[in-house]
């Protein structure tokens, strides 16, 4: 199927590992004149320069921090008009009892998870509707509305998330900007064995690779019976980035295995 993405402008931030770049790859792939970006340099120059050369287009790596105005304006000066807008952030770590988040924790996982991803679409909506087409999708969390007690600095700031992309899509559809959120589950990504250490401490374990596996499929039945790796949300994320998609608008799709339960 041709997603019609060739020669559109496409951001992915956070684009140089995980479910971000298995997204960036699927719109090289596709033809896209992409932007990736990451607050960590040395992989995100590699990841670009890999990318380019594999699909044969453009992927300019950017520097920038999505959830600091410092960063925003990095990207916003290296990609004015994007077609195409993909947004991912890392959270801050699990937390441990949650009689223990403090406001300051609060404010760093809204600063992050909320505010970051809003701010950036609040820039580029507006061009957007100027030139009468944009898709934005949000890889958030399927936290964002299956709660869970040790992700407290990740799912509730998301849930406020959908929440806001919910009105605003409904807002700025009439223009050809449609907005939809993609929320995983277990994901077998770079940035979930970064999370080994901080998932023990949150439940009390030994920071061991099979100590924590077996404590984490304990807790987390997933009907699939595996966690999925980046490129399982991948196709799912370019068809929401494509003019294809044009009448799914302000929605939440769960990719997580069949994890959580429920009608909708
Ligand atoms: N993996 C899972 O099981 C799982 C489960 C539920 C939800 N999620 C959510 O899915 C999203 C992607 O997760 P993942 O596992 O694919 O993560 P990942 O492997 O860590 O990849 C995240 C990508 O985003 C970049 N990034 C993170 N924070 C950023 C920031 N503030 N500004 C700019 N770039 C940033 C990272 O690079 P740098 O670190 O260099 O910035 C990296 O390129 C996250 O929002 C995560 O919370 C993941």
């Amino acid at each position: 199927m041709d997603l019609e993405i060739k020669g559109k402008k496409a951001i992915m931030a956070g684009g140089s590992a995980g479910m971000g770049r298995a997204t960036a790859e699927r719109l090289a792939e596709e033809g896209a004149d992409l932007f990736i970006t990451a607050r960590r340099e040395e992989r995100l120059v590699k990841a670009a320069q890999e990318m380019s050369e594999q699909y044969n287009t453009i992927v300019t790596p950017v520097v920038a921090d999505s959830s600091t105005e410092e960063g925003r304006q990095a990207l916003f000066a290296a990609c004015p008009d994007p077609d195409i807008l993909s947004i991912t952030i890392k959270p801050p770590a699990p937390n441990g009892d949650f009689l223990k988040v403090t406001p300051d924790m609060w404010r760093n996982s809204i600063e992050t998870t909320l505010i970051g991803p809003i701010e950036i679409m609040r820039h580029y909506i507006p061009g957007m509707k100027e030139r009468g087409f944009g898709r934005i999708v949000n890889i958030a969390t399927f936290s964002a509305k299956n709660p869970m007690i040790w992700r407290l600095m990740s799912g509730p700031a998301r849930s406020a998330l959908i929440n806001y992309t919910a009105s605003v899509s409904r807002e700025v559809a009439q223009y050809g900007v449609v907005i939809n959120n993609l929320l995983p589950g277990m994901f077998a990504t770079e940035g979930a064995s970064e999370l080994l250490e901080d998932y023990a401490s949150a439940f009390g374990l030994e920071p061991k690779q099979e100590i924590v596996a077996e404590h984490f499929m304990a807790n987390n039945k997933i009907p699939a019976g595996f966690m999925a790796d980046a490129g399982d949300l991948a196709p799912m994320a370019a068809l929401l980035c494509s003019p294809l998609s044009r009448f799914i608008v302000g929605q939440n799709i769960v990719i997580d295995g069949g994890q959580h339960a429920s009608l909708f």
